[in-house]
């Protein structure tokens, strides 16, 4: 019988490396298959039964694992984010548009294949959100999923279009088996055990390793750059609720959560409550500033939180004494994704 494994693609990424850890501490679940254009992390190899290093945008690859493989559910993390995708536009496109429809596609065809639903998380991101200036940022309450959704960057407009192709393979007038799509708007995410890469919220977590390592740093950012943010274990916590909750719970398809929001000021200042010697200032990169201050300040997670009972663990004190401080003083150097 062919064996039915959670496809988790960008395996090797931030989210991912966050994701196939908790996942491995849940039972009953089945076995994962990463997916990953590079190899796998030695960290993520144990905790996975199959690791495939390909392109999801190779089709014979993907017609290969739909032969192979039963897709239980599917995790879409591939990504390229979004200060990267200003640089190389049209190549963020295919990995974030087109990669994205040939997972939905493969997913569709699985849920026809073998007669049943197929849960599809698939992480956006406060890039959906465009607003059109600083003055109006400021003013601006926590925003609700469908305010502001005329994004500036070519990342925002590949999730925000992610979304509504998920939401075409899942509409109400396809009939059932089919894909069984959920949606989390992400904060920037801030792990301590990996770095990233290409983001526009990077500044937060590349400040707070520097300061670990003993580092200067230099912000890519203003100092009073206002965004929301949230911890990796709960950005996981989000992803394997949402895919936990019961279908008849859920009204939507797309819901924000949020952590804390802090200026990159705040947070330097918190940085340095705990790592005395930590060198940060700030010089604005004119392309990432321009990115972020088109994001809000926060986001309205009040749907989440009734529909499916989401609610952070972590602000921005918490974010420090039990989960930042703890794993970076438990551990060794982190690992760049
Ligand atoms: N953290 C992402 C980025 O900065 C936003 O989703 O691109």
């Amino acid at each position: 019988m062919t064996e039915s494994v959670i496809l988790v693609s960008g395996a090797n990424g931030e989210i991912g490396h966050g994701l196939i850890q908790a996942l491995a501490t849940l039972s009953g679940t089945p076995p994962i298959l990463a997916l990953d254009l590079n190899e796998l992390s030695s960290t993520l190899q144990p905790l996975v039964k199959y690791s495939v290093q390909g392109d999801i945008l190779d089709a014979r690859l993907l017609a290969r694992l739909n032969e192979q493989y039963r897709f239980d559910s599917v995790f879409h993390l591939a990504a390229i984010l979004s200060s990267q995708a200003e640089r190389i536009p049209e190549a963020a496109h295919r990995i974030n548009v087109e990669g994205t429809l040939n997972l939905l596609q493969l997913a569709s065809e699985q849920a026809q294949r073998y007669g049943r639903n197929v849960p599809f998380l698939f992480p956006s991101s406060i890039a959906v959100y465009g607003i059109p200036d600083l003055q109006t940022k400021r003013s601006l309450p926590p925003l609700q999923e469908d305010q502001h959704n005329l994004p500036g960057t070519m990342y925002g407009c590949n999730k925000l279009y992610g979304e509504l192709l998920g939401r075409f393979y899942s509409h109400p007038a396809v009939p059932e088996p089919k894909l069984d799509f959920r949606v989390i708007r992400f904060p920037g995410i801030i792990s301590a055990q990996t770095e990233p890469v290409g983001g526009s919220t990077d500044y937060l977590p590349q400040m707070l390793h520097a300061a670990h390592a003993g580092k200067p740093y230099t912000a890519f950012v203003r100092a009073d750059t206002q965004l929301p943010f949230i911890t990796m274990p709960d950005a996981t916590r989000a992803l394997i609720r949402l895919w936990q909750a019961e279908k008849s719970l859920l009204q939507k398809q797309v819901y924000n959560i949020n952590g804390w929001n802090c200026s990159a000021a705040e947070f330097a200042a918190k940085v340095r409550e705990h790592y005395a010697n930590a060198q940060i200032d700030f010089q604005a990169d004119p392309l990432r500033q321009r990115i972020v201050d088109s994001w809000p300040t926060s986001l309205d997670d009040r749907v989440a939180r009734e529909e499916w009972g989401w609610r952070a663990e972590h602000d921005l004190d918490a974010a420090f004494a039990a989960y930042f401080l703890p794993s970076l003083r438990g551990a060794s150097q982190p690992t760049s994704t």
